[in-house]
């Protein structure tokens, strides 16, 4: 777990984007197009939290509300920030704002194979409910998740 008083949460700007550009790939696992995640930050539908450690940006996270559902669009912890505490914090938060925004729940997929992700959002309450079978490249099937709120 991580010491708390050394952890700041925060609406995520393009700005902060650009810090971590040159080290999305390598060092957190992105899977984004940074042209694609720069317009996202835009979207007035879509809340993305950073979370600071130390002043180092160790965590990112979204999602896009459409109507009364929230979907997760991705949350990432920096490598070698892992395993520390802060892939649930910074998932609370994003519950958190779903729910002050009304939400009645929040969907999200995840690749079979990703149990790590499977069991932080299991944490939370959230279900299987679906299965689209080799979503990924034709390969890994996608596992869809709820919960209701
Ligand atoms: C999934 C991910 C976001 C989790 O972030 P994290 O900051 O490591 O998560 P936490 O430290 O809060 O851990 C959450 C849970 O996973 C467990 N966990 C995390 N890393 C682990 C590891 N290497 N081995 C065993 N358990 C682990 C924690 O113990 C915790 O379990 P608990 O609720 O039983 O205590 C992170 O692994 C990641 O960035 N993965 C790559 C991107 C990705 O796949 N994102 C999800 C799809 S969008």
């Amino acid at each position: 777990m991580f010491d708390l008083t050394k952890v700041k949460i925060h609406t995520m700007c393009v700005s902060d984007l650009d810090e971590i550009k040159e080290i999305l790939a390598q060092d957190f696992d992105n899977f984004w197009n940074y042209e694609i995640f720069k317009q996202e930050l835009v979207n007035n539908n879509s809340s993305y939290l950073v979370v600071r450690y130390n002043g180092e940006i160790v965590c990112y996270g979204g999602i896009k509300i459409i109507l009364d559902i929230a979907d997760v669009m991705n949350i990432v912890t920096r490598k070698d920030k892992r395993n520390m505490g802060f892939g649930k914090f910074i998932l609370n938060e994003l519950i958190n704002i779903a729910k002050e925004e009304n939400c009645t729940s929040i969907t999200l997929e995840v690749n079979e194979n990703n149990q790590l992700a499977i069991h932080l959002y299991e944490h939370f309450g959230f279900e299987q409910v679906g299965l689209r079978k080799k979503y990924y490249d034709g390969v890994d099937s996608a596992i869809l998740m709820t919960l209701n709120l």
